[in-house]
């Protein structure tokens, strides 16, 4: 059984005070949720904040990026052990916003999923095909590319510590969200790649969330999908009670 994780990305939103105002009203309201595991990635600024408010309940914390070597001359960056130091458990990898504003590129996803997990962490590597390339029928060679470059340097014991999120970066804060099925689609391609270079046990096991404008009115249409085993939020994680009712699907 693969236990959902339901996971919300702040992206550049919330200041630590606000981080602290949005936890209070939060946690009461995902006390019970057991059913999933829930991560919460603010800003680096308010994973302190984030960190504070979160210890001792089930909630875990992560960063949105990080650098792939430990220290060094690299001004504005921050590496994967000092975001293990601040207490978070997760950290993003090449999401989407980063590979298109920021030059991230499958060989720099995979060694930063490297670091991650040298540090403790538990990377969430982000895969997902641009709109030009759904509408030219290459969604499943882009997810197979990213994979194999991103993902499969990757040992088998180093995949087994990892998290996947498929994003349908047409679906990205634009409202237009993937059907569950085209979702469950795109996550069979990416559960078939793993197939092929980890084999049956590490593909089974493999958690793989959706992200892309996920709501409380969509969400347990996705989760419906034996295929789909979380969510990756933006927008609609930003309001304690639309995030809690996510989580709560
Ligand atoms: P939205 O939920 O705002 O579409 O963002 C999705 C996302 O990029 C999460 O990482």
């Amino acid at each position: 059984m693969r236990k959902p994780v339901m996971a919300a990305n702040w992206k550049m939103y919330k200041t630590a005070a606000e981080t602290a105002v949005f936890f209070e009203k939060f946690l009461p309201l995902v006390a019970g949720s057991g059913h999933c595991e829930v991560l919460i990635c603010p800003p680096y600024l308010s994973v302190g904040a984030a960190v504070d408010a979160a210890r001792g309940t089930r909630v875990q914390i992560g960063a949105q990026n990080m650098h792939s070597k430990k220290e060094g001359a690299f001004t504005g960056e921050i590496s994967a052990p000092m975001i293990r130091a601040a207490g978070c458990t997760h950290v993003l990898v090449g999401h989407s916003e980063r590979r298109q504003l920021f030059g991230a590129t499958d060989q720099g996803v995979s060694d930063k999923a490297v670091a991650a997990l040298d540090a403790g962490l538990t990377p969430v590597i982000c895969v997902g095909e641009r709109v030009e390339q759904r509408q030219s029928g290459e969604t499943d060679a882009v997810l197979a590319a990213q994979f194999r470059k991103g993902i499969g340097p990757l040992s088998e014991e180093q995949f087994g510590r990892i998290l996947i999120a498929y994003e349908s970066v047409w679906a990205i804060g634009t409202g237009l969200v993937a059907t569950p099925e085209q979702a469950a689609d795109a996550h069979r391609a990416i559960r078939a790649q793993a197939l092929a270079r980890y084999g049956t046990d590490a593909a089974a096991g493999i958690r793989i969330l959706y992200g892309g404008s996920v709501k409380p009115d969509n969400v347990k249409g996705l989760m419906a999908q034996p295929e789909i085993d979380g969510a990756l939020v933006g927008g609609a994680s930003l309001d304690p009670f639309s995030f809690a009712s996510i989580v709560n699907f």
